[in-house]
């Protein structure tokens, strides 16, 4: 979910409006997302290298995420929307991470959408992380379990199918790098703020017309 500074500094707004602006849309997509039906959604909302923003920033970051979590409750309650917190539990506030835990066990019974948010997150992090747990060295089913125990993730995850990076940037920054093996990327120019339904069935339409392989031959000339 990138560009919500540019899209505050475009207006003459103060970044942390971008970032509200930025919330409002996760709120569309998110609904976008049940009716496609998309049955997992990740969303990068805090990465581990964003604690180096100025303090005020990453303050007004923690505050929203905080206040999205108790404000979308009952909406995740009512469209089936289980919520799962991706990353590190052990930097944000006690808060936060109470927070967390409750509307995890609230919705955890939600089935049409899982909607994960990648906070504290950071995949090369995660991977050290999973390694360092028990299992088999070279079990490749393995790992992905230990990756998700390692960030708090629910359990059987598939791997990414289509990853959309907003705001003009053509990189990955350290988001699902193991989950992404066989990703379709799309990369769009649209600031996060204005990000919505279109947008997002415009991704999934762009993903249905690729030619997914694996490695293997396409089923069109095999
Ligand atoms: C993405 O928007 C939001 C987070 C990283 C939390 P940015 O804050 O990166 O917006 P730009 O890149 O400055 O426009
Ligand atoms: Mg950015």
């Amino acid at each position: 979910m990138d560009g919500n500074g540019r899209w505050a500094q475009q207006r003459g707004l103060p970044r942390p409006a971008g970032h509200r602006a930025g919330g409002e849309a996760v709120r569309r997509v998110v609904e976008a997302a049940v009716a496609a039906p998309v049955t997992v959604l990740t969303l990068y909302a805090f990465s581990c290298d964003n604690w180096g923003r100025p303090k005020r920033e990453v303050s007004a970051l923690m505050r929203l995420m905080q206040r999205y979590l108790v404000s979308e409750r009952l909406r995740c309650l009512k469209n089936g929307v289980r919520i799962n917190v991706i990353g590190r539990r052990d930097r944000i506030s006690r808060d936060l991470v109470e927070e967390i835990e409750d509307i995890e066990h609230a919705t955890a019974a939600c089935d049409r959408l899982l909607l994960r948010l990648a906070v504290d997150y950071s995949s090369r992090q995660a991977m050290l992380d999973a390694a360092k747990l028990p299992g088999e060295p070279d079990g490749l089913c393995d790992f992905e379990r230990r990756l998700e125990r390692a960030t708090h993730s629910v359990p059987g995850v598939p791997s990414l199918d289509l990853l959309i990076r907003t705001g003009g940037e053509r990189r990955l920054s350290d988001f699902l790098l193991w989950e992404s093996a066989y990703a379709e990327l799309v990369f769009c120019d649209t600031y996060w703020p204005d990000f919505g339904e279109q947008a997002l069935l415009a991704a999934l339409d762009e993903f249905r017309r690729r030619d997914r392989r694996f490695g293997q031959l396409s089923r069109r000339t095999a």
